[in-house]
């Protein structure tokens, strides 16, 4: 089993990132292969300043590190510095088909109303994916919810590939690891819109950067509705500010929504948002903590990035090697 992930260096990490992705990263390095990535070549699908972009590549990799993932353990990388992932991406540009990325939400959302105007990165965005994915032959891939269709498409690309060249095995189809807690956070201010590193309004976000103060407040500060907490389930339908918060405390403390809702159930915000306030501080202030004392040492992040490049080239080459065989091209 060979796992693969990655995180676009286009803005500071949030918490929806560190509870749908990143905390899954943790938990599999001590069984499995894992290959983390800073997957700069798709933040640059959409505008990004070059100085900035140099930072928060730090900034991620500097993320992954203080939230758990062990440089010694599983390979930290930047994507650019991989060579690989560009050349089969173009190989596998040639296997998609336009339809099937037609279909793409992510892109019609990000694009938005003036899609002519909009990079043809961006369009191909989700085949770079799958050549992240299949480059390495990886077999799992933990993301949050809003990526399953880019891992269905990554399947149906590897599928395509092996049914077209007859070479039934030779990709692996990659599943999706996205059950449990924290696969979908959403925003702080809307209940129906998930949280993204890119919100432009700054209480919509836990930031993994942001100091107890900051978490604290924000908590407080979150949109909520005047009723009590329920104590079933049911009782949270059509009221996503509150289903968000308890899915937070939930997700934070390793708690089921029903043992939430037994423990808070009858509430109102004026006892719950405290309590989460208190239990976010505890979880995710100490990894802020580290997070700024990583960052304000780029050689030391520069250097595991450079050396997990070398590693992950070292898986990377001979896949491609052999992909540039199957195609028919001199190797
Ligand atoms: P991105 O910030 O788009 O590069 O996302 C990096 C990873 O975090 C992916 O696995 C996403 O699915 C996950 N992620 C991003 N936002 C959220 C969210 N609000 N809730 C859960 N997972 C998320
Ligand atoms: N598209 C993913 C996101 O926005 C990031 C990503 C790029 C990724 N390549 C990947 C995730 C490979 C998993 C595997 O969240």
């Amino acid at each position: 089993m060979r796992v693969l992930s990655g995180i676009q260096p286009s803005g500071d990490m949030q918490l929806g990132n560190y509870l749908g992705a990143i905390r899954k990263f943790v938990d599999l390095q001590h069984q499995y292969d894992c290959n983390f990535c800073v997957v700069d070549m798709h933040a640059i699908t959409v505008w990004q300043d070059p100085v900035k972009l140099r930072e928060q590549t730090f900034h991620i990799a500097a993320a992954y590190i203080a939230a758990g993932v062990d440089p010694e353990k599983a390979v930290i990388f930047h994507q650019s510095g991989v060579r690989a992932h560009a050349e089969l991406a173009w190989i596998l540009n040639c296997v998609a088909r336009l339809g099937w990325l037609d279909r793409m939400t992510q892109f019609k959302d990000k694009a938005g109303k003036d899609k002519e105007r909009a990079s043809v990165g961006l369009y191909t965005y989700p085949v770079l994916q799958a050549a992240d994915i299949l480059v390495y032959k990886a077999t799992h891939v933990p993301v949050g919810e809003d990526q399953k269709q880019h891992l269905e498409l990554s399947r149906d690309i590897a599928g395509k590939f092996n049914h077209d060249f007859k070479t039934p095995d030779f990709f692996p189809l990659p599943e999706p690891l996205i059950k449990g807690p924290g696969a979908r956070i959403m925003s702080l201010r809307d209940g129906t819109a998930k949280m993204s590193k890119s919100d432009p309004s700054a209480n919509a976000c836990i930031y993994l950067k942001d100091d107890a103060d900051l978490i604290a407040k924000k908590i407080k500060k979150a949109k909520t509705d005047p009723e009590p907490l329920p104590t079933e389930l049911d009782g949270l339908t059509d009221r996503p500010e509150a289903k968000n918060l308890v899915g937070i405390y939930g997700a934070l403390s390793g708690k089921s929504d029903e043992d939430v809702l037994s423990e808070f159930g009858g509430q109102g915000f004026g006892v719950f948002k405290p309590a989460l306030a208190e239990l976010a501080v505890e979880k995710i202030a100490p990894i802020g903590t580290e997070l700024r004392r990583l960052e304000d040492d780029p050689t030391y992040l520069a250097g595991i990035l450079e050396k997990g490049a070398e590693k992950a080239a070292a898986i990377a080459d001979p896949i491609v090697r052999d992909v540039k065989e199957i195609v028919g091209f001199l190797v």
